[in-house]
């Protein structure tokens, strides 16, 4: 089995690629590195990658490449004749859509339109794409599922990843790529992302420094630790589509097809209310935090919730880590590797 893992040097990304190196597997990784936030922890775990791989002689490594180069992911992608392709790369962020839209349709529809251009002249056995529970938009009705409607998205961030969906559905039927769109709930771990909740508030509360909290803290999310997306993932890469015989087109269910893609919420279907999430971190960290209450955020939701029946019946697992042990886990990296970077 070879494997091309996109966004290789991002949060997902590197366990991921950690999790295939250490079961020996012929993977290469893309990144281009970008400066969405702290370039040097990309590269932290570009190098925890290259040491995990060369203790157990696999010759992994992460090529800086653009999703949008298509001549060079081309080239690269050919050279490697990869079977199955997990596109984890993309702009991530609602808030940073408001401000940045170019952004998301450079790497998230350009970049993507690439990658199932590539899947498909390969012919390769399972293309895994990162979506987001952000297509639910301005659904209330939760938990959510993916037989619900989700034609309502309140970013462009959002828009960028229900477009991926669609985009993937036209070539499955078109050209019989098996596809998968891993709608992911608010992943949360260790080499976790500094421009989410649980790194900035860490951060702050550490520092003395106060904290945002949006929508006056009415919030839930439905958090997911970042191994159980990873078993996740490593089990869907195993189990792609298959062409139906029996879809009913008189009721057409959104979330599969006749043809051979599928979407999958990957969620914790256990969400936590904000006051509570920020109660945890003050008592791992044994610190108070200085709470600034502030309005609801331009493409923000109030409530994300996943229903994964869906996912259990087709790889026979679904997310179930606890919360606090989450949140120790996460804090316990924090404190080690910002000790070792001071
Ligand atoms: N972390 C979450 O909670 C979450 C939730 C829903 C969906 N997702 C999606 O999962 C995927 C991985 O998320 P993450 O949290 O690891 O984000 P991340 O930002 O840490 O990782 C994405 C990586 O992709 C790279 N990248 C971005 N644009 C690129 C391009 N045009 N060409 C090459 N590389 C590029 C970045 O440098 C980064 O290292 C993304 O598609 C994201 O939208 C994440």
């Amino acid at each position: 089995m070879r494997i091309i893992v996109t966004g290789a040097a991002g949060f997902i990304g590197y366990h991921l690629c950690k999790n295939l190196i250490k079961k020996n597997l012929e993977v290469i990784g893309i990144d281009n590195f970008n400066d969405y936030y702290d370039q040097s922890l990309k590269e932290s775990r570009n190098k925890e990658l290259v040491a995990t791989a060369s203790a157990s002689n696999n010759n992994f490594s992460i090529h800086r490449i653009d999703l949008e180069n298509f001549n060079e992911l081309k080239r690269l992608a050919y050279s490697f004749k990869p079977n199955i392709i997990i596109n984890l790369a993309a702009q991530a962020g609602v808030r940073y859509s408001i401000t940045n839209p170019s952004a998301y349709i450079q790497s998230n529809i350009v970049g993507f339109a690439n990658i199932l251009e590539i899947s498909r002249g390969l012919k390769v056995q399972n293309l895994l794409y990162a979506s987001s529970s952000s297509v639910y938009g301005g659904n209330k009705n939760i938990p959510f599922k993916e037989t619900d409607n989700v034609d309502h998205p309140i970013s462009l961030y959002a828009a960028s990843k229900k477009s991926n969906e669609l985009m993937a559905h036209t070539y499955s039927h078109l050209y019989g790529l098996p596809a998968i769109g891993m709608r992911f709930f608010t992943v949360y771990g260790p080499w976790g992302r500094p421009d989410m909740a649980l790194f900035k508030f860490t951060k702050a509360i550490i520092e003395n420094k106060p904290i945002e909290v949006f929508n006056d803290g009415k919030m839930t999310r439905d958090f997911t630790y970042i191994d159980d997306v990873i078993e996740s993932i490593i089990r869907l890469m195993s189990n792609p589509p298959q062409k139906s015989t029996n879809f009913n087109y008189q009721v057409p269910d959104p979330s599969s097809s006749w043809a051979p893609h599928h979407v999958f919420n990957i969620g914790n279907c256990d969400p936590i209310d904000l006051e509570d999430f920020i109660r945890i971190i003050e008592e791992e960290l044994n610190l108070k935090a200085n709470k600034v209450m502030l309005p609801m955020q331009p493409g923000d939701v109030a409530s994300t919730a996943s229903d994964t029946k869906k996912l259990l019946d087709w790889i026979d697992y679904k997310p179930q880590t606890n919360i606090k042990l989450g949140i120790k886990k996460f804090i316990e990296w924090y404190k080690n590797y910002y000790k070792h970077r001071n």
